[in-house]
């Protein structure tokens, strides 16, 4: 059997590879990456590496040659190719290439979301369900990772500041890559899982950082304007911080208030706390 996955040179597939090797064994392992000689200097020794760029079809089903599961890593946004298109190359490829299973790194509760981030997410998993491939869908809730800056704003001293009330699942990206592999190897995996923690507040996960560095923190609710306006005095342009914002939409759709287990199930142990998460996350 043969394993693959996509972008194996982000943060997501790095952890996903290792933990794949821990489990199968690293001649089974093939991550496909954009930069070879990235691939080469940080994935583990031992595991084939491939060319395959989102961008490129043809490179893409050459790179898929063989493989039985792919573990497909979602694309980042704002590519100079749109992601939709990016996508939609690797579902044809994976077709194209005989995979018998692929496993995309989806949007909590895709079907039924509304904040613009779902739509390519969206798309994905309708082209996957059309194009006949057996398929799963690991919908990954927030990464804790993509808060850092809330987080060291208060460890620092300073207002840590969002503008929704809405709630996330936050988890470490790390688990949601280590429960991807786990499930890449199951012989009958689920349709859909909805990886992430528990659901909490953005005032919630100020609590949480206030236990997790045992002093206070001010945790500052603005409007929209107000956040934005506070990331341009604080010296960001008005185009990223107006794209600072938008990561909080997800929240405010309602789109991330998603509980399930299915992650603390995947991984067979009990999630660390979010306290835990965010002791761990500052002293790395
Ligand atoms: N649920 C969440 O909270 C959340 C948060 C952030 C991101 N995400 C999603 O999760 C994905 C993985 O996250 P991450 O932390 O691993 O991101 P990351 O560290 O930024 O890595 C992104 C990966 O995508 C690769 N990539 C980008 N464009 C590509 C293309 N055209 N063809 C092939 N590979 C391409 C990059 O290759 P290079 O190494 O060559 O640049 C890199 O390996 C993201 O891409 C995004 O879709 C989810």
């Amino acid at each position: 059997m043969k394993y693959a996955v996509t972008a194996a040179t982000g943060h997501f597939g790095r952890v996903a590879v290792k933990q794949l090797t821990n489990l199968v064994g690293k001649e089974q392992v093939v991550a496909i990456v954009r930069n070879v000689a990235k691939g080469e200097e940080i994935l583990p020794a031992g595991v084939e590496i491939r060319q395959g760029d989102y961008t490129d079809p043809a490179g893409m089903q050459e790179a898929l040659a063989g493989i039985d599961r792919l573990l497909f890593i979602s694309s980042q946004p704002g590519g100079a190719v749109n992601r939709e298109i990016q996508h939609c190359n690797v579902v044809k490829a994976a077709k194209a290439a005989g995979v018998s299973l692929v496993a995309y790194t989806s949007y909590p509760n895709a079907d039924q979301a509304t904040a613009p981030l779902a739509h390519d997410h969206q798309a994905t998993e309708e082209a996957l369900k059309k194009s006949g491939l057996a398929h799963v869908f690991l919908r990954d809730n927030w990464y804790l990772e993509n808060d850092l800056s809330f987080l060291l704003a208060g460890q620092a001293g300073q207002p840590a500041i969002y503008w929704t009330d809405g709630k996330a699942a936050w988890a470490p990206e790390a688990l949601y890559a280590t429960a991807a592999a786990k499930v890449l190897i199951t012989s009958a995996p689920k349709e859909v899982y909805e990886f992430g923690g528990q659901p909490v507040s953005y005032k919630e996960l100020g609590a949480a950082l206030e236990e997790a560095l045992g002093k206070k923190v001010k945790i500052t609710k603005l409007s929209r304007p107000e956040y934005e306006a506070a990331l341009v005095a604080s010296g960001m342009d008005e185009q990223t911080a107006s794209q600072f914002a938008s990561f909080e939409e997800p929240h405010q759709h309602g789109d991330l208030d998603v509980s399930s287990n299915d992650l603390a199930t995947v991984l067979g142990y009990p999630l660390p706390s979010l306290v835990e998460s965010i002791k761990q996350l500052l002293n790395n």
